[in-house]
């Protein structure tokens, strides 16, 4: 469903040309959860932003149902593919209820009233029903990316597209996040960067290494795990 081409981005820095990502080549079905994993500054955020056009690329492309993303329409696009951040992104001056709904309706994807319908369930799915007419600001981080989950769900995404979605919460919480995420993202494709380990084992069905903006391992995750010599690539999670 998702095939990335000798994707090439160089950009310029100071006048010097930079290569951000140097040819990466995968193919993703219908399903699959792939976890990337990497150090910082292998491209991994920028990979992820490539495939819903939050960055364009030099050189390769990206095939997506069978025609290249920059053959889509951009809101097109991130209707089927959604992104879930480390910091959240909600929007701050919209309540927990207009965050989920405002895109479906503007997309005019559902009426106000079906959206509000679907965000009533959805907040339920997440245990935040109470919380529908809060502001952001007043949320914990674990609430706030619960929201951000469903806000992207709500958009009946094919894909989604996961940036470190833990990082910024405690162990406890960000467990509670990979249980969301695996329980509703459930026939969903989801490709997701992240350090943490336990969410990665919790997710994932694939996992890809990155560095110097290259795929430098591509494999089922028991056999990542399973296998002595990826011994350099469990030691990219954090304990
Ligand atoms: N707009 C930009 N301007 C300059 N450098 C950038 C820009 N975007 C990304 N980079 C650089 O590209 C590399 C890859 O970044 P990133 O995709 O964020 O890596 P990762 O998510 O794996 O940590 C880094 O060296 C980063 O500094
Ligand atoms: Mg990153």
């Amino acid at each position: 469903m998702i095939k990335v081409k000798n994707l090439v981005k160089k950009i310029e820095v100071d006048s010097k040309e930079k290569t951000i990502l140097n040819g990466i080549d995968l193919s993703i079905e219908k399903g699959e959860k792939v976890v990337v994993i990497g150090p910082s500054g292998a491209g991994k955020s920028t990979f992820l932003r490539c495939i819903n056009l939050l960055e364009d690329f030099s050189e390769g492309d990206i095939v997506f149902n069978g025609k290249s993303i920059l053959e889509f329409k951009k809101s097109i696009l991130r209707q089927k593919i959604g992104m879930i951040f480390q910091h959240f992104n909600l929007f701050s001056h919209m309540t927990v209820k207009k965050n989920i709904t405002f895109a479906p309706v503007k997309l005019k994807i559902r009426s106000k009233k079906e959206a509000n319908l679907q965000a009533k369930k959805l907040l339920e799915s997440v245990k935040l029903e109470n919380k529908a007419g809060l502001f952001p600001s007043r949320l914990s981080g674990g609430e706030k990316q619960r929201v951000a989950i469903v806000r992207a769900l709500a958009m009946n995404p094919e894909v989604l597209l996961v940036d470190e979605p833990t990082s910024a919460l405690d162990p406890k919480t960000a467990e509670e996040i990979a249980d969301v995420l695996k329980s509703l993202a459930n026939d969903i494709t989801v490709i997701a960067v992240t350090h943490d380990m336990n969410f990665a084992k919790n997710l994932a069905t694939r996992l890809v290494f990155m560095e110097s903006g290259k795929i430098l391992e591509d494999g089922k995750i028991e056999e990542v795990f399973e296998n002595p010599a990826n011994e350099r690539i469990r030691s990219f999670f954090q304990k």
